[in-house]
């Protein structure tokens, strides 16, 4: 970051910024309401979560980066822009998922193009694997979604294997189908990128059954 990025950060990171404590996080003390809240994993530069933020001021929004820079760019967006209705957690958000959210405690968990990992040798470190489908399932209320999106075909395939697997959730677009692109998803420069380079994109939404 340069020294501007920092200063920014600094200064924004007290009113946007939550650490993890032991236990379980409090999240209605933290959002200062009880609303429905929409986790998103690795958000980037925050441009999804921001735009999200922004048209749902009635939601609340937990965003977990592990990248900083991409944390300063949305507490700037956030300020910019006023939300008021948004937490950003600079964690793994495995740790996140194991040891601190409340059972059943997210309406919505969105995953955008997570890292693809092509080579087939890294294949382990996706971060959607069987453990992550359970995690997943606890975290989200009855009736709760998973929407997630990828520009790799073959990820698409094994999160489509993998959460049709679980006997928690069900497909909203029917058995083994891909969802259309809901018009809700905010296009990100990511996903921009990857339709210049000609690339697919293949939504899933499943629904945690009660
Ligand atoms: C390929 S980028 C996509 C970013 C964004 N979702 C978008 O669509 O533009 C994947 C992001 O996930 C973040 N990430 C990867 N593993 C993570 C983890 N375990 N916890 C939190 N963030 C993670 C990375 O730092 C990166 O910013």
């Amino acid at each position: 970051m340069t020294e501007g990025q920092q200063r920014a950060f600094e200064a924004l990171w007290p009113h946007y910024g939550i650490t993890l404590d032991q236990g379980p996080l409090p999240l209605a003390s933290h959002f200062g309401r009880q609303a429905p809240v929409t986790l998103e994993i690795g958000f980037g530069n925050g441009e999804a979560l921001a735009q999200l933020a922004a048209r749902h001021s009635e939601q609340d929004f937990l965003g977990v980066e592990v990248h900083s820079p991409g944390v300063g760019h949305l507490m700037l967006t956030l300020a910019a822009q006023d939300s008021q209705n948004v937490r950003i957690l600079q964690s793994d958000a495995m740790e996140l998922l194991r040891h601190h959210l409340p059972e059943a405690s997210l309406q919505r968990v969105l995953l955008y193009f997570p890292d693809p990992w092509h080579k087939r040798r890294h294949h382990k470190r996706r971060i959607v694997n069987q453990e992550f489908t359970d995690l997943i399932h606890r975290a989200l209320k009855p009736g709760g979604v998973i929407h997630m999106a990828t520009d790799w075909e073959d990820y698409a395939r094994q999160m489509m294997t993998l959460f049709s697997q679980h006997s928690g959730f069900r497909n909203q677009a029917g058995k083994g189908t891909f969802s259309p692109r809901p018009e809700t998803r905010p296009m990100t420069r990511f996903e921009q990128r990857g339709e210049r380079l000609g690339h697919g994109v293949w939504d899933l939404l499943f629904e945690r059954l009660g």
